[in-house]
């Protein structure tokens, strides 16, 4: 946030509560990350110095969100903690029914339960991991048709988490039968965390209607997203960040949400609908699986907490800064030489490890080669989006990932510039690090999601 004529932009909040930081040393951490078999996510996250794994329920909570913790109504039915929290979604995304559920996967699974199945397809610029997880999980196929971006990972495009309308149009005329919904992760997060057009909502409205397919948002970071239509879409700088993420929401039939990401909670989800004889079946499995429709395996305190934050997460002062931030790393990042996903998307900044370190085969898993290496020097947890996450086929074979990034995402009001400028040192040293590095390989994993448990040795 920039304050009349002075250069330095500031972080738009002050702290009121503290949590301390465990200084290690790198022979500590490169013992602990041996001990935990190069796994990131098995590392207790005392041992990590700035943890930017996720931006997944890391955020800090407001005094206003955590004066709304006390006034939290936990009646099992009937809350008006729900109703407050059911009026702060619809505020924002005129849908008629919400239903709240724990965390954004869950009202996946209640909603793929229902309109899933073998045979089906599902249509998508990017499924999220736990959405073509879910889909999956019914028999269903997940297909993604992301733009391909003009000139790679570092072109400049303002909207490189578009859908291919063409593409999407073609797959309707050949095989409208098949599909049984279309869906649009706003932003892109496993695209690069890439924002997705007005005009290509409208436009991929426009085409499910035309098929009569259900036309879901995944809406996890759909402020982020608003704020980048206004700043980089024609015609969109004057209007209020409420105002562009209501005409998102508005073509929809539905959507779901992780209230961990854009709603500053840190725990809490939704699925919202606009059928009511859909909405019913939800409530009915939710009753199943979550809990009673007024609280959806929520306390009402957590709802009260999400109403809160969604009032603060349509602030302009705090997107500005938040997007400015990743904007700022990533320039740091390419003066330096380090390849990154550019244009800086909004919650995270993805390093192009296939570039940055060329001579480690995507199968010897680059990305993970310089995310354990950043720990190492630096104490910096971060995330391998590539061929640990992506490679492992169903039929049990091995395939390499499409990218190798390495995701610094960043919780919402959580660190701060000195901690940001920290982490561009330590990157800017590991040049010299990774140079004659080899790899990895997998030493023991699961059929499914393996790269949340499985274990790894070093090539030396
Ligand atoms: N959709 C998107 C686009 C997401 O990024 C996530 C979670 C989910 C759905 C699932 O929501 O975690 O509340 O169940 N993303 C986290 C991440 C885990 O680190 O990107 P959830």
């Amino acid at each position: 946030m920039k304050i009349d004529k002075f250069e330095t932009s500031i972080e738009p909040f002050r702290i009121k509560s503290i949590e301390n930081i465990n200084p290690s040393s790198r022979f500590e951490r490169e013992k602990k990350l041996k001990e935990v078999k190069y796994n990131l996510f098995s590392l207790r996250s005392k041992d990590v110095i700035i943890d930017l794994l996720t931006d997944s329920g890391t955020g800090a909570m407001s005094s206003d969100q955590w004066s709304e913790i006390m006034r939290g109504d936990e009646s099992y039915a009937g809350s008006p903690s729900f109703e407050r929290f059911k009026s702060a979604v619809k505020g924002l995304m005129p849908f008629k029914h919400i239903i709240p559920t724990h965390q954004g996967r869950a009202a996946e699974a209640i909603l793929l339960s229902l309109i899933g199945g073998k045979g089906k397809i599902f249509l998508a610029n990017t499924h999220f991991d736990t959405t073509r997880g879910n889909i999956e999980a019914t028999g269903a196929t997940a297909i993604d048709l992301g733009s391909p971006p003009a000139g790679g990972a570092d072109s400049f495009h303002p909207f490189k988490g578009n859908i291919d309308t063409d593409a999407l149009g073609k797959f309707l005329t050949e095989r409208a039968n098949d599909v049984a919904a279309i869906i649009l992760t706003i932003t892109n997060n496993a695209g690069g965390g890439q924002p997705v057009s007005l005009a290509n909502i409208r436009s991929t409205a426009k085409i499910a209607q035309k098929y009569n397919k259900l036309f879901i948002i995944d809406g996890c970071r759909f402020a982020e997203n608003a704020y980048f239509i206004k700043n980089r879409e024609n015609g969109q700088f004057l209007r209020p960040i409420k105002e562009i993420v209501r005409n998102c929401f508005s073509v929809a039939d539905g959507m779901t949400m992780s209230a961990k990401k854009d709603a500053f909670g840190n725990i809490g989800g939704w699925l919202a609908l606009n059928d009511d004889s859909l909405a019913e079946r939800a409530r009915v499995k939710l009753i199943q699986t979550e809990g009673f429709p007024t609280y959806g395996g929520l306390a009402g305190r957590d709802l009260d907490a999400i109403a809160q934050g969604l009032s603060e997460i349509v602030d302009e002062n705090y997107l500005q800064h938040r997007i400015q931030l990743n904007e700022y790393i990533v320039e740091r990042l390419v003066e330096i030489g380090i390849p990154v996903v550019r244009p800086a998307g909004g919650h995270a900044v993805f390093i192009d490890a296939k570039k940055w370190l060329p001579n480690v085969p995507p199968l010897r898993y680059p990305a993970h080669t310089i995310a354990c290496k950043l720990y190492e020097v630096g104490g910096i947890r971060s995330c391998e989006i590539g061929s640990v996450m992506f490679g492992k086929q169903i039929d049990g074979g091995e395939r390499p990932a499409e990218m190798e990034l390495v995701r610094l995402a960043f919780p919402r009001r959580t660190y701060t510039r000195s901690h940001i400028d920290y982490l561009i040192e330590v990157l800017a040293s590991l040049e010299d690090e990774i140079r004659d590095l080899k790899g990895f390989k997998i030493v023991k994993q699961t059929n499914q999601m393996r790269h949340f448990t499985c274990e790894f040795e070093k090539i030396e």
